[in-house]
């Protein structure tokens, strides 16, 4: 491992071997291949609330999250904190992320200071599967993650949108998105 090639990947699908965990692999695979240290969690096993807009400690603290909630999200947001790259994996469910993707991404205000973001200069990857075509929500949740990484002065690295997932065998053999995936993960 080079130096500092942290990677953080958050898996927000419910199935551990489902199509987002075949993407999520392969990326996993090309990262390491690539010299980084991944780390990766499983949304759906956590328990954890979404934000609360309390803005009670995370608005006072400038050098760590430092969330008022305190469940299983809170460590993660410390790790999330500590990354260079963190790569949000969901299936797109109802034209957007999963729920527990969603949470999770609301959470990340409080990596978003007053006087500055946590997150500034990150990597922020998607990777997404979806059912649908391009439009039926994969290109929503591309431009959510562009602009969060916006919004928290990260860089946007790069996305791949695995639509017109069937079954995961399926998705297996699509070796043009396997080869994107190791594309990325090369460029980063
Ligand atoms: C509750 C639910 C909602 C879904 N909504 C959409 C949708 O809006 N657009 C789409 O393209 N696919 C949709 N899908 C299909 C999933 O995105 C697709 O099957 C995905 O690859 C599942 O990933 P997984 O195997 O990792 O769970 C939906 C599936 C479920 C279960």
């Amino acid at each position: 491992m080079k130096k500092g090639k942290t990677a953080l990947v958050l898996n927000g699908s419910p199935r551990a071997k489902g199509n987002t965990a075949v993407v999520t692999q392969w990326f996993e695979n090309a990262l390491r291949r690539n010299g980084w240290a991944v780390t990766r969690f499983e949304l759906h096993r956590l328990s954890y609330k979404g934000c609360a807009h309390c803005s009670t400690t995370c608005k006072k603290t400038s050098d760590r999250p430092g969330c008022a909630l305190d469940d299983h999200l809170t460590p993660v947001l410390d790790e999330i904190a500590a990354a260079r790259l963190i790569a949000i994996a969901s299936p797109i469910y109802c034209w957007s992320v999963s729920g527990c993707t969603k949470a999770a991404l609301d959470r990340f205000y409080c990596l978003f200071k007053n006087n500055g973001s946590l997150a500034d200069g990150k990597k922020m990857v998607g990777l997404f599967t979806a059912g649908g075509d391009a439009f039926a929500g994969a290109d929503l949740a591309v431009e959510m993650l562009k602009r969060i990484a916006e919004y928290g002065k990260a860089e946007c690295a790069g996305t791949i949108a695995a639509t017109g997932c069937d079954s995961p065998a399926d998705l297996r053999r699509r070796k043009d998105i396997k080869a994107a995936v190791d594309a990325l993960a090369g460029k980063l």
